[in-house]
């Protein structure tokens, strides 16, 4: 007989919902609302991780989502030098002006402003007169605070913009530098720098956040040679750590954390943990000393380990028993153990639940449908194109999969007998960007109705709640109707 049979159905994130059962005060309306993450000392600006898979992430990919502030993660199967190149080049990479910003025009409304900022994703945008004279900034959070109706002015909302004012700093010089523009936001309390000419009239623009520190990732197996990748990417400026094991409840594992753990050359660089997706699994890698424990196995969108070997866990179990050995574990030893979960979540619906528990979201599926996905795109027709106007499908393939040639995560030889992973491709949704932004809004918007300024709050203050599959035919999803075709 088995040690344990568990007769509790398994759960996934689509099955719960999010009550609102938190009072929204003043203080936690979206625009107030931070999604910053904290993980094991990384300050991630946004509680996402884009997957260490060789179709996901790459440079593009590294640089867009870590400039958005999340975090990408560069595949384990990436040669050594390729890997750490990477890594050196998105720490070292400059911010650029702005040299074409998308505007709006002093006759323009609210409403057709923030249509603009939708199509683009952006939260900002300059706002000039018919001549092009810069007159002041329109922000999404300031017109949020402001309660303007959709019909008034963009002018009615904008940070004016004066030589004197606070946020906008200034130039007048066409041939301003990047390092002068750099050295301009750390010395002064500006957001944004404009370019102008001597009547005023806008050139360019550049943003302080662009200039902000990019976090980047870089998997590692347990197999031999780990500790050169290692010092390799740490020498190139890495940020995390992360053993890429679909089973981390092993040995290698856990003996790989303690001499990581014990060699003053990898230290200051967290290391995380994974993947495990039960609390014995979880319990061992916080006591090898593990920074951060990542959760997950056979909920991958490529993923057919389940279907294969019978192995897997759905998510919402196995972050909740996995968050109970972090609690254990806290009340043991005083160290709060970030967890971050990772297959199998693919919206902002499903990143809300996982984030009523854990501390950041790893996806694969989901990014791999922007440009900035490593994978290869193709056309309607299935040719392959870098024409972005005729891109329909992004290539996917999982680390486990024939492509990836089925070596070092899937086993401790160079190949094992079966695949764990598909080979396919996804819808093209377009630039990351619009719609990362969206996404991030969403989970801003939860956490508002949560009652929650930021993400520890959220852990603490959320409740959700398991619905029937009845319920989750009403309450999940459109019903008795019939939806126009577009
Ligand atoms: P997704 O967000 O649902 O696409 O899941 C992404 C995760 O799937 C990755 O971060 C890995 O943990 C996992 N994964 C990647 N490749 C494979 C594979 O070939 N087999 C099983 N799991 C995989």
């Amino acid at each position: 007989m088995a040690k344990n049979i568990i007769w509790t159905p398994a759960t996934t994130f689509s099955e719960f919902s999010l009550l609102p059962d938190s009072l929204t005060t003043e203080g936690c309306t979206i625009d107030k609302i931070i999604l910053e993450t904290n993980l094991a000392g990384i300050k991630a600006k946004i509680p996402l991780f884009s997957a260490a898979m060789m179709s996901v992430t790459g440079y593009e990919m590294v640089l867009s989502l870590g400039r958005r502030g999340g975090v990408g993660v560069l595949p384990n199967k990436l040669p050594v030098e390729e890997q750490a190149g990477i890594v050196k080049k998105a720490k070292s990479c400059e911010m650029e002006f702005v040299e074409d910003p998308i505007i709006a025009y002093d006759s323009e409304t609210i409403r057709a402003v923030v249509e603009k900022l939708e199509q683009h994703g952006h939260s900002t945008i300059p706002v000039v007169d018919k001549y092009r004279k810069f007159l002041g900034m329109f922000t999404q959070e300031r017109y949020w605070n402001m309660g303007k109706g959709l019909d008034e002015l963009v002018t009615s909302v904008m940070i004016p913009f004066n030589k004197g004012t606070s946020q906008i700093g200034y130039s007048e010089n066409p041939n301003l530098t990047v390092g002068e523009v750099k050295k301009i936001f750390r010395d002064n309390d500006k957001k944004y720098l404009v370019v102008i000419d001597s009547l005023g009239r806008l050139v360019k623009l550049a943003f302080k956040q662009d200039i902000e520190d990019i976090k980047v990732g870089a998997a590692i197996s347990t197999h031999k040679g780990w500790q050169d990748r290692v010092a390799a990417n740490i020498e190139a400026g890495v940020n995390l750590i992360v053993i890429d094991t679909s089973d981390g409840y092993n040995e290698f594992a856990g003996n790989l954390i303690r001499d990581y753990k014990s060699n003053s050359a990898f230290e200051g660089v967290p290391i995380c943990g994974g993947n495990v997706v039960t609390y014995d699994g979880a319990m061992y890698l916080m006591e090898a000393g593990a920074d951060i424990v990542k959760l997950g196995m056979s909920s991958g969108s490529i993923c057919t380990t389940k279907r294969e070997k019978a192995v897997g866990r759905a998510p919402m179990a196995a972050l909740v028993d996995c968050d109970n050995a972090r609690k254990a574990f806290l009340k043991k030893t005083g160290r709060y153990v970030p967890l971050v979960w990772d297959g199998g979540a693919a919206s902002a619906a499903d990143f809300i639940i996982a984030l009523t528990i854990a501390d950041a979201v790893m996806a694969g599926g989901y990014f791999n449908h922007f440009y900035e996905a490593a994978g290869e795109k193709y056309d309607a027709k299935g040719k392959q194109t870098q024409d972005e106007t005729k891109m329909a499908f992004v290539a996917t393939w999982g680390e486990g999969s024939e492509r990836a040639r089925n070596y070092e995560r899937y086993s401790q030889s160079r190949r094992t007998f079966f695949t764990e992973g598909e080979e396919g491709r996804t819808e093209y949704w377009g630039r990351l960007k619009p719609i990362l932004e969206k996404d991030l809004n969403k989970i801003k918007a939860a956490l508002s109705n949560a009652g929650s300024r930021n993400l520890d709050e959220f852990r603490e203050k959320a409740v959700i709640e398991l619905m029937s599959p009845a319920s989750q035919g009403i309450v999940g999803d459109i019903h008795n109707m019939q939806l126009y075709k577009h």
